[in-house]
């Protein structure tokens, strides 16, 4: 099929950097094709028979972190606290939806961003705009605006880091289910929140209680006391993930693997069918997303579908749908039956975050958790009406106490006190309490559809 890990080299691209050392890039791009990988190909394999089972609605995908991770802001106790948020958000989806929950964070490589213009003016000076860790650098001057090199590396190196505490995480002990009431943040508990997981906890304690009785525990049971969790980002910088583009020689499948992190995805403004990004990530084996917003028309999609899943493989494509609370209701159910009516097996996931940025009056870019949850309900009720399964959520959240999504039913952040905690560098994040309120909305909806229940009638 003419594919290459360069093969997108040929192809037009758009939302990149522009270097202006060549040489020292060259240098760089060597140095990462030598580095180690981060992820194996049994594990990608593994993550696209789970997404397998979504697609064909048999398990729910949970994907979600930073809009941008960042060099300055990395700690372990910060991707402890997303961590832990992660595993409380799996237990109440859990429990919701009766069925399997994958886990793949928006982490351990999500740092680099495209941008809305490719320069950004401050009080009449021009400078590039912000792309994300992995390009340039935050700061309004020259010298951080400045694309460079090195920062692909240091962005590799930041991602193993990070994905070495995440593994030790899920398997070390953090995860065991016998410590699910251990799991919620401090600056949360006390909240309403945090009471419903409470009560929900007790019941998965009464549960574990029982079978502790029936002789399973979680010093006998590997599914009691580890888990699986998957990294994900979007592959935007093509020689960041060229070089991380292995032939797989230890699984028996063949073929080139991603090994920057188990699942890519193509954002809402790279998908053009001729493009670079669309070209590189039709050739590679793992799972890939590709977010489809307002402009995406059937006919497009088809055509996209068909390049990126030829052979059809349930579980490689996820079609994340990031519309918009007032345009999901018109714009996704048209898609939902062309793809239905065609045969093809895809995952069907809600972003209810990038259609619903709005700027508020101090300035800020927030968005409102109304918004959000709307649209998550909008993504509901059109699945509902065709006859698919809405098979995941995709969002960006944090384990800090952040004020940057405004509202919320408890503890609710107001357009006042977004600059109280306002610390993304991208996008606005929803924070643990609003995080987990939208778990038990998606909760509510999939026991709902468990039971038969109409959700066009029920969640008005
Ligand atoms: C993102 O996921 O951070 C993003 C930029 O999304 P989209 O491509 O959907 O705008
Ligand atoms: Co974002």
């Amino acid at each position: 099929m003419g594919w290459t890990p360069n093969s997108w080299r040929k192809h037009p691209i758009v939302q990149v950097p522009e270097y202006t050392d060549q040489n020292k890039l060259k240098a760089v791009e060597t140095q990462m094709a030598g580095l180690p990988p981060l992820v194996f190909a049994g594990e990608v394999i593994a993550l696209r028979q789970r997404l397998g089972d979504v697609a064909l609605g048999k398990a729910f995908l949970l994907q979600g972190g930073d809009c941008a991770e960042s060099f300055d802001d990395f700690s372990a106790n910060r991707i402890r606290d997303t961590f832990r948020l992660f595993l409380q958000m799996a237990v109440v989806l859990t429990f919701g939806a009766s069925m399997p929950v994958i886990k793949v964070g928006r982490i351990a490589g999500q740092f680099a961003k495209p941008r809305s213009s490719p320069t950004e003016v401050i009080d009449g000076v021009e400078l590039p705009s912000y792309r994300g860790d992995m390009v340039n650098g935050n700061a309004f001057t020259e010298a951080d605006r400045v694309p460079d090199p090195d920062r692909l590396l240091k962005g590799y190196h930041q991602s193993s880091a990070t994905l070495n505490l995440l593994r030790a995480f899920a398997t070390g002990g953090l995860a065991d289910l016998e410590k699910v009431h251990g799991w919620t943040l401090d600056f949360i508990a006390g909240s309403e929140q945090a009471s419903r997981y409470e009560q929900l906890a007790s019941r998965i304690d009464d549960c574990l209680n029982f079978m502790r009785a029936c002789g399973i525990s979680s010093s006998t049971s590997r599914a009691l006391r580890e888990t699986e969790f998957f990294t994900s980002h979007e592959a935007l910088l093509l020689n960041y993930e060229e070089a991380f583009t292995r032939k797989d020689t230890l699984t028996g499948e063949g073929g080139h693997f991603s090994t920057s992190a188990h699942m890519l995805w193509i954002g809402d403004r790279t998908r053009q069918i001729d493009g670079a990004h669309v070209e590189f990530m039709r050739g590679i084996r793992n799972p890939i997303g590709m977010k489809c917003g307002p402009s995406m028309d059937k006919d497009d999609l088809l055509r996209l579908i068909e390049t990126l899943n030829p052979e059809n493989i349930p579980g490689k494509l996820t079609l994340i749908s990031r519309m918009g609370a007032d345009k999901v209701g018109e714009h996704l159910p048209p898609l939902l039956e062309a793809v239905k009516q065609s045969g093809y097996h895809v995952v069907w996931c809600c972003d209810p975050m990038h259609g619903n940025t709005v700027k508020a009056s101090s300035g800020y870019k927030t968005r409102r958790v109304q918004d959000v949850l709307q649209e998550v309900i909008g993504f509901f009720k059109a699945h509902d009406r065709v006859g698919t399964h809405p098979g995941g959520i995709h969002f960006e959240m944090t384990g800090s106490d952040v004020t940057e999504c405004v509202g919320g039913d408890v503890q609710a952040v107001s357009e006042e006190s977004l600059s109280d905690r306002y610390h993304t560098f991208c996008d606005p994040r929803l924070n643990a309490n609003q995080s987990l309120e939208l778990a038990f909305l998606i909760a509510d909806l999939l026991q709902k559809r468990r039971e038969g229940g109409n959700i066009l009638a029920k969640a008005s």
